[in-house]
């Protein structure tokens, strides 16, 4: 259990989905765009939504290796994923699938990803990928992966990093207060040690050029409406959980004020994706 649950993920895949930017998603299209088949490795890989999501801007052939902490996520992705797929059939302890003319090798590794190697290069990774998890590690981690990945020359491409931003409409007088807490709660230590929370896409574009990469970035905001009306109310408490732990006192306030913004009428949350290349 990584405190991630397949709920939650599910809740905000066809969210992430459509906020990616188009703009760095093109980039990283026109890159592969001569393969006809690359090696892909997720980092912090869920239920399987980055594949779902980034494998139809990539060439037909496809081997996805999936790395989580999480033994019932990937049990999850295993679901997710067969039944995604027009076609599924296990390979070894993994997954052949066919999906819209594209065959996709899926591997599946539990590892810690605070312990484990990160020379993904090694193991052949033409790509390595993260949806929603840099803004998690610590800068330590993020300058030991880049280091990694440069050694080997593999590119980069991390989407969905939190940024700090959230605008809750209607507004709320303390809507300032929740959303500082929450942004102090995100520089927490989340395994990696200090996150980075909002600092993750910036601490990228910083660290890529010195490692000799090209990096671009684009913003990949969520932009909730009532039709994410589950969505909204699970983020107006989850926020206000996670404020009320930086600021015990005003935890009565930050419940009360989850109460009033779970039926917000729009909820803007900024992310920022990025893509390196050597
Ligand atoms: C916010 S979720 C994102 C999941 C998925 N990428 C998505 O976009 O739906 C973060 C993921 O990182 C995984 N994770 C967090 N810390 C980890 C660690 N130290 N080692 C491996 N996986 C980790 C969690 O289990 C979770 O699946």
């Amino acid at each position: 259990m990584s405190g991630f649950s397949a709920e939650w993920l599910a809740l905000r895949e066809p969210v992430d989905g459509a906020s990616r930017n188009p703009e760095i998603a093109a980039r990283v299209r026109q890159y592969f765009n001569s393969r006809s088949s690359l090696t892909v490795v997720d980092l912090g890989c869920g239920t399987g939504s980055n594949l779902r999501a980034l494998s139809p801007s990539l060439p037909p052939g496809q081997r996805w290796h999936l790395i989580d902490g999480d033994r019932d996520l990937l049990l999850a992705a295993r679901q997710c994923l067969t039944d995604w797929a027009d076609r599924a059939r296990p390979s070894g302890s993994g997954l052949a699938l066919e999906k819209d003319g594209r065959r996709i090798e899926v591997r599946f590794e539990c590892a810690n990803l605070t312990v484990r190697s990160l020379d993904f290069g090694a193991d052949g990774a033409d790509l390595v990928t993260a949806a929603a998890l840099f803004d998690l590690v610590s800068r330590a981690w993020l300058k030991r992966l880049m280091a990694a990945l440069a050694g080997r020359r593999v590119p980069l491409y991390g989407v969905l990093s939190y940024d700090g931003v959230a605008d809750w409409q209607p507004a709320s007088p303390i809507d300032t207060a929740v959303t500082a807490a929450f942004n102090r709660h995100q520089r927490g230590d989340k395994g990696f040690g200090p996150a980075l929370g909002p600092a993750a896409g910036p601490t990228l574009m910083r660290l890529a050029p010195r490692h000799g990469y090209a990096a671009w970035a684009g913003d990949s905001p969520w932009r909730l409406t009532h039709e994410n009306a589950s969505l909204i109310a699970a983020l107006a408490n989850g926020m206000a959980a996670a404020a009320g732990e930086i600021e015990p006192a005003r935890q009565a306030a930050f419940t009360a004020w989850a109460e009033a913004q779970a039926t917000a009428e729009a909820v803007t949350i900024g992310h920022q994706d990025v893509f390196a290349h050597p």
